[in-house]
């Protein structure tokens, strides 16, 4: 099968295009065809080697976790699923990829069936970063109806699916973005909106009950002071002072939290829900064949997109 594999840790020309053996499932995995892949800075953290003391030294390596096919064939002990289901999901960890390959085999747990009002494309755009901003609001940040909730990075990858979860839970969404965004995040579900760039959003004078900081540049300690007494700090990115406030704030008053995503059945057949009612979408930046993969991931890489960039594995249009 055809593969976009790295043979060395470096920037996004270390893509090469090979013909790879294909994977076999193992007891309890599902071997999918895989249609489409999106990228999320996990994989381009993972390619710089940065996360090297989890994803190690053994080469070539395929990268991306989410990934929208077809399942092909079951592993012994799997019956969640048969040959031809649509399914997507990611699979869990930084040294787990396998989503820029045209196959890949991962645990039965981590896939559910995918949106029926989504193409494979827009499915594969949809997994990790909609789990995690899922995961962040509401197991974590307990967001409900009418409480007040502010989305830093309101149309990253994370932030926009994280302002239109906020928006079905009936919050009050206050998003965070560059002044460019900033029709982009009204039109995601944002009834206000701070542009970092113009406006310093830690002086507007408001409190939340959740800040969610979706693009993790900010710590608890400058975002306390914006927190109701009760209200939950959550980020993507943990560093030192959401680290030590995760210890300190115990669970009264404001909190700490962090977020590590995982996949599961249950998260992503929510997330199928929204979308098939039409209450969530995938905001896609642009769409590249496997060939590209590099081009992909320079323009993941540059600080520029809106939503999700998406790699079809397949080369028929889905
Ligand atoms: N822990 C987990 O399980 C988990 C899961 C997913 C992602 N993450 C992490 O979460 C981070 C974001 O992921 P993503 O997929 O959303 O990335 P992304 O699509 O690149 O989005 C990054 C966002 O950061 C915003 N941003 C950049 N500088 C900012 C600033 N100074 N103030 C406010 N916002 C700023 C950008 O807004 P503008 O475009 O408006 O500049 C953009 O919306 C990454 O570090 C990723 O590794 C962690």
């Amino acid at each position: 099968m055809k593969a976009a594999v790295i043979r060395k840790y470096g920037g996004p020309d270390v893509f090469r295009i090979e013909e790879v053996k294909e994977p076999q499932p193992r007891a309890g995995e599902i071997k999918v065809r895989v249609r489409a892949t999106s990228i999320n800075p996990i994989d381009f953290k993972v390619r710089k080697g940065y996360l090297f003391f989890l994803s190690g030294f053994r080469f070539p390596k395929i990268l991306n976790s989410d990934f929208a096919g077809i399942v092909e064939e079951c592993g012994a002990g799997v019956d969640e699923f048969v040959p031809g289901d649509e399914v997507y999901g990611f699979t869990n960890g930084a040294s787990q990829g396998g989503g820029l390959a045209e196959a890949l085999c991962c645990k039965a747990s981590v896939a559910s069936r995918k949106p029926l009002s989504l193409n494979f494309d827009d499915a594969a755009a949809v997994p990790l970063a909609a789990s995690t901003a899922y995961q962040a609001l509401v197991p974590i940040g307990k967001l409900t109806s009418g409480m007040r909730v502010l989305v830093i990075g309101a149309t990253g990858g994370v932030g926009h699916y994280a302002v239109q979860m906020a928006a079905i839970l009936g919050a009050h969404v206050t998003g965070v973005c560059r002044s460019s965004g900033e029709a982009a995040a009204r039109a995601l579900g944002c009834e206000d909106v701070i542009a970092y760039d113009r406006d310093d959003f830690h002086k507007s004078g408001k409190t939340f009950d959740v800040i969610f900081d979706a693009a993790g540049k900010y710590g608890f300690r400058d975002c306390r002071v914006l927190l109701n007494e009760q209200g939950t700090y959550v980020t993507t990115v943990p560093g030192p002072s959401s680290m030590v406030g995760r210890v300190l704030s115990g669970s009264t008053g404001r909190k700490a939290r962090f977020i590590i995503a995982n996949s599961n059945d249950a998260d992503l057949s929510l997330l199928r829900q929204w979308c098939d009612e039409g209450l969530m979408q995938p905001l896609i930046e642009a769409v590249f064949p496997l060939e590209e993969t590099s081009a992909a991931y320079e323009l993941a890489e540059s600080g520029r997109t809106r939503g999700k960039v998406v790699i079809r594995t397949h080369s028929s249009r889905s």
